[in-house]
């Protein structure tokens, strides 16, 4: 039976072939000749009709016996292969070496200090509010008792888009807004981005500001001092003291200049026999402007000033980042260098 030889044949034969195969995918293709549909195997079989009756059942079992010889040879093949990759991946792999941690995101030493504010304030009940960074000329400067020759409006200070157009040089621009959309009592804090023709160590062109604006009847310079006080303390520490100056702002009389004491020698004036580089040796620090809003302010809103008081405050968010995180150099907060930002991973 010249067939049923050539069938016992085929094992012998891949046995040679496999002993050159030295990939998977070869190993695949040699598969696919034997085994496959049209392999060397199906050839044989289809040859069945050749066969006088009698010896087609002797030689529909020699096939199947040859099949899973050949499918058993294979595998084996397979298995030493897949064996042998192994052993190559592992001889260019250490398992044993330190793994490496993957980097993880941030939050901004602003947006901290921004978030640690507003949690204050909405804590003793005030709204977060949002408005535009170009913003009128009426809402940043005139409707904030600042007519057309104030000095403040100079082309110096100022970035205009055009004319009556500006880059709001304050967030104060939120006081006017807020109060013309709602009646008091009101208290509020809006923070957001803001423009001056500034940069040095301690001044960018864009910075960060919060405002506050708190409207009611009866509100006194008492409430302010309270209210301030308290959110100081909330973010620098109990033991923060605080202390009020006279000062100067159009829009609030009178006018307040906040200092708190020194968060690097808490006051003391120096650290370890030497002057504080944080404060100058004076022991206090300037955080706030503040003061009661003008009655001139409450006119330009629709606001009677014989029927309600209140206070205004604007705070700078880098200076209290700045202060919190110990940051030397304004300009740091918007290198974007992660060997920077990477420090306030929590
Ligand atoms: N707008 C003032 C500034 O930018 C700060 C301020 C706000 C002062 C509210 C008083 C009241 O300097």
């Amino acid at each position: 039976m010249e067939l049923l030889e050539h069938m016992e044949s085929l094992a012998g034969a891949l046995t040679e072939r496999l002993s050159q195969v030295s990939s998977l995918p070869e190993l695949e293709g040699c598969r696919v000749d034997f085994l496959g549909r049209k392999g060397r195997l199906a050839e044989l079989m289809a040859r069945l009709p050749e066969l006088p009756p009698a010896d087609r059942p002797a030689f529909g079992q020699a096939a199947n016996r040859v099949k899973q010889r050949l499918t058993a040879l294979i595998e084996e093949r397979r298995a030493s292969l897949e064996r042998e990759r192994e052993a190559a991946l592992l001889a260019r792999f250490d398992p044993s070496l330190p793994g490496r941690r993957p980097w993880a995101g941030s939050l901004h030493p602003i947006t901290l200090a921004m978030e640690e504010v507003c949690s204050v304030f909405r804590g003793m009940g005030y709204e977060v509010v949002s408005g535009p960074e170009v913003d009128t000329d009426f809402h940043c400067f005139e409707a904030l008792n600042m007519p057309p020759e104030h000095p403040a409006r100079d082309m110096q200070d100022t970035l205009y888009i055009r004319d009556k157009v500006v880059l709001r040089t304050h967030t104060s621009t939120m006081q006017i807004r807020t109060m013309l959309q709602r009646r008091p009592p009101l208290a509020v804090i809006a923070p957001g981005k803001v423009y001056r023709r500034d940069s040095d160590v301690t001044h960018s062109p864009m910075f960060h500001q919060i405002e506050g604006l708190l409207v009611d009847t009866k509100v006194t310079l008492a409430d302010l001092r309270g209210t301030l006080t308290a959110f100081l303390k909330a973010v620098f520490g109990e033991k923060t003291r605080v202390r009020f100056r006279p000062s100067f702002f159009p829009f609030t009389e009178p006018s307040v200049e906040v200092d708190m004491s020194c968060t690097r020698c808490g006051g003391e004036g120096h650290v370890h026999g030497e002057t504080c580089r944080i404060c100058k040796g004076s022991g206090w620090l300037e955080i706030l402007g503040s003061g009661m809003v003008d009655p001139a302010v409450f006119e330009a809103v629709g606001y009677d000033p014989e029927r309600v008081t209140g206070f205004a405050f604007g705070l700078g968010v880098e200076r209290v980042a700045m202060l919190k995180y110990g940051i030397s150099d304004i300009r740091l907060n918007f290198e974007n260098d992660v060997r920077f930002l990477s420090q306030f991973t929590v």
